[in-house]
């Protein structure tokens, strides 16, 4: 029963960051508020990454009054396959993964079955602010549907994992991979029931696993392990997220990628609040990293240089790796 809190108690020892450190020393010190709807709004943050030259799932379309629900048929097209999602949600609330067409209906990533009109209200909901920050009225944007590159079909379940990395002022920090499970609805994200996995930022490969707050060594769902396992592309992970600080400019940042069968990488969002239970399944507190990210920025101020992601990426690799360099 107190397995978590003494797991949590451990951590701080170790540097774990708590919520009012993160909000004081990071969120405020370092994202400036003017800059939030870049990563607050997918629409803009989309629009960002094309101008950048990043790639993003597709956008087929967005909706904007009751009155556009009508171009829906539309924007979708001859399509089976496409995604439905609120753009200021947050925690994978009120996202429809369609998957396939079936007998004039529609069939979710999670083998429900709904029809057009179910789509419809949904995006009414979507429309009257039901899944946006604060209440807002909010658009709802058609994109493409990512297909997960075959390495994760072992171990996850249905839907889209996503990569996560935090990073500050450019500098990646901790990374974590989130695989959707039968209960998570095809989604990755933790609080909807998927699995957080701890990555080692030298080499990509995965680190234990954290699953509503237990550490869990096998995936519940398929059974096969979570941890040891290599991510494909490691460093083009690393250095997307890096050159993400470039693309919005806010200096504390959760980047979310996916890996797409035939696309590769791409980014899915950013967040300006990310989450602090990464430091679970990393079994490491983020503290200690940002404060040697901290310490290097201050280190190239006094030499009047900065650093470009690839240098960025590899400081952080060389800091951060779980598993040491081979020792000369
Ligand atoms: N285009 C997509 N194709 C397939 N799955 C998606 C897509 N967009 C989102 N998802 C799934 O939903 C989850 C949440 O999506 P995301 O865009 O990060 O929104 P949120 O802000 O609610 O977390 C993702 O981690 C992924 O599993
Ligand atoms: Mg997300």
């Amino acid at each position: 029963m107190f397995g978590f809190w003494k797991t949590w108690k451990a951590l701080e020892a170790r540097g774990i960051m708590g919520i009012n450190r993160r909000n004081a020393d990071y969120v405020l010190k370092y994202n400036k508020r003017s800059l939030y709807p870049i990563v607050d709004d997918k629409i803009i943050t989309k629009e960002r990454a094309i101008a950048a030259g990043i790639h993003v799932p597709e956008l087929y379309g967005v909706i904007s009054t009751e009155k556009e629900i009508d171009k829906l048929d539309e924007i979708i097209g001859g399509r089976s396959d496409f995604v439905i999602k609120p753009a200021q949600g947050a925690g994978g609330d009120g996202i429809l993964v369609i998957a396939d067409r079936f007998e004039g209906r529609y069939r979710t990533v999670s083998g429900k079955i709904i029809s057009h009109e179910e789509i419809e209200h949904q995006i009414s909901s979507i429309l009257t602010g039901l899944y946006s920050l604060g209440g807002h009225r909010d658009r709802a944007l058609i994109e493409y549907r990512v297909v997960p590159d075959q390495i994760f079909k072992s171990i996850s379940y249905e839907g889209v994992p996503d990569i996560r990395i935090i990073v500050l002022m450019g500098y990646p920090v901790m990374a974590m991979l989130r695989l959707p499970t039968r209960q998570s609805g095809g989604k990755a994200n933790l609080h909807q029931g998927a699995i957080g996995v701890g990555v080692d930022l030298a080499t990509g490969l995965t680190l234990r696993g954290t699953w509503l707050n237990n550490i869990i060594t096998k995936h519940p769902d398929t059974t096969n392990a979570v941890d040891g396992v290599q991510l494909p592309n490691w460093d083009g992970f690393m250095k997307l997220a890096a050159g993400c600080y470039e693309l919005c400019g806010l200096g504390y940042i959760g980047v979310d990628m996916v890996l797409d069968q035939e696309k590769g990488p791409l980014i899915l969002e950013l967040n300006a609040r990310p989450g602090l239970n990464i430091q679970i399944a990393n079994d490491c507190g983020l503290t200690l990293r940002t404060h040697a990210v901290e310490a290097r920025l201050e280190e190239l101020k006094t030499a009047g240089v900065t650093e470009t992601p690839e240098e960025r990426v590899k400081f952080a690799q060389e800091m951060f790796g779980h598993i040491p360099a081979v020792e000369g």
